[in-house]
């Protein structure tokens, strides 16, 4: 990292690298394109910085949105209408509105109330809205439980037993489409068997979806949730896609004709950024030594809210010598805290630190708290 040039700019900031976001879009170009039926939606969520938007959006990919304002950003930042999905839980009438005049691709559904709605909605702007049933496939996943969303317990998607009679539902509406199947089973996963388990799941329901005479429908979705190294990210600034792309490919039985998308976040652009933050004040007490910032978890939430693990690094200091610290922000709150006891180049007040990794759930979690103006990001 050049601290030259950070420099200039008024910390706490996430700094973005080109050069690795790049790299990483051309790796999933090159891995997901050895078919040619796959498609990869973006999970806008994980960041909407405007720049990285329109490198993503260069790159030819999609977007896969879960609000009007995601949209907004999205058409702005330069994706084709048509390659971009919709997605959410609770999509509000102004939000199904917006997406069908700016004419997406088709919508992520949720509910039948939710497809009467969109039908209601289309017939009055007389158009027709394609959709896709966001199945609830009752797979769990290996990660963090504040991250998985594919368990019956879970709010999201339709449970596997109303999956025939909602695809019938929505066929039999006048001003809606059923175009696929849509699943997505957590975040942050980095074990392949719980993607294998999840492709049997859906070669189970397309078979259950024929057997039933609804036949085939031209997508299914598997979502996203490829989880990044937190721990070592020079060694592994790329995600293994290979291995992604292959389970997939190996592990459904897609029909003829039948188009897979992903809709992968943080694997695109975890391992991109850093949160960078100066050291206010070094304080020692009998038992600890805090390094002291002027970053909490109002700029960057992921340790605070799930216990995550973000690797620091003192970038500035050239000491030899080292010490261990609990690194913890600004905020009156006891779970300010970044790391606890770490090992740290002997750090003094002025010093920079980055938080890496930060590039997926980042700036875009980042709030107001204490009056506190959000971080900026800066793709360099
Ligand atoms: N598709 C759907 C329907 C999703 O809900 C999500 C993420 C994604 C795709 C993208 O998942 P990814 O490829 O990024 O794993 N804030 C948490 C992560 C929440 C993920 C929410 N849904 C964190 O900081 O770890």
């Amino acid at each position: 990292m050049k601290t030259d040039k950070f420099r200039e700019i008024p910390t706490p900031f996430y700094y973005y690298d080109r050069e690795l976001l790049e790299k990483t879009l051309t790796v999933i170009k090159e891995e997901m394109g050895k078919a040619d039926n796959c498609h990869l939606h973006y999970a806008v969520k994980a960041n909407t910085n405007a720049d990285v938007l329109k490198v993503i959006a260069q790159y030819g990919f999609g977007a896969d949105c879960v609000s009007g304002w995601e949209i907004e950003s999205c058409v702005k930042a330069g994706f084709e209408p048509h390659k971009i999905v919709f997605a959410g839980v609770a999509k509000s009438d102004w939000e199904i509105q917006l997406a069908l005049e700016v004419g997406i691709d088709h919508f992520n559904v949720e509910s039948v109330q939710e497809l009467e709605v969109i039908d209601e909605i289309a017939g009055r702007m007389g158009v027709e809205a394609r959709v896709a049933l966001r199945i609830n496939p009752n797979v769990g996943a290996h990660t963090h439980a504040n991250i998985t969303t594919g368990l019956a317990e879970n709010k999201f998607g339709i449970d596997i037993v109303d999956m025939v009679p909602t695809a019938r539902e929505a066929m039999a509406m006048e001003h809606v489409r059923l175009v696929g199947l849509h699943f997505h089973i957590g975040s942050q996963i980095t074990e392949m068997d719980d993607f294998e388990a999840l492709a049997a799941k859906i070669n189970e329901l397309q078979d259950q979806l024929e057997a039933a005479g609804i036949g085939t429908l031209e997508n299914i979705n598997v979502g996203g949730g490829l989880g990044i190294d937190y721990y070592n990210p020079d060694e592994n600034p790329i995600p293994d896609f290979a291995n992604y792309f292959k389970t997939y490919r190996e592990g459904l039985r897609l029909r003829k004709g039948q188009r897979l998308h992903f809709e992968l976040g943080r694997a695109v652009v975890g391992q991109m950024g850093s949160l960078i933050a100066k050291v206010i004040y070094v304080k020692t007490n009998k038992i600890k030594k805090f390094a002291i910032l002027d970053a909490g978890f109002t700029d960057l939430i992921r340790p605070a809210l799930y216990g995550a693990y973000h690797k620091v690094e003192n970038i500035t200091s050239e000491s030899g010598e080292t010490d261990k610290y609990d690194v913890v922000g600004p905020i009156c709150e006891s779970t300010d805290v970044f790391v606890k006891d770490y090992e740290l180049p002997t750090t003094k007040r002025g010093d920079y630190i980055a938080f890496r990794s930060a590039g997926a759930y980042g700036e875009i979690m980042a709030s107001g708290y204490n009056c506190r103006p959000l971080p900026k990001g800066y793709l360099l």
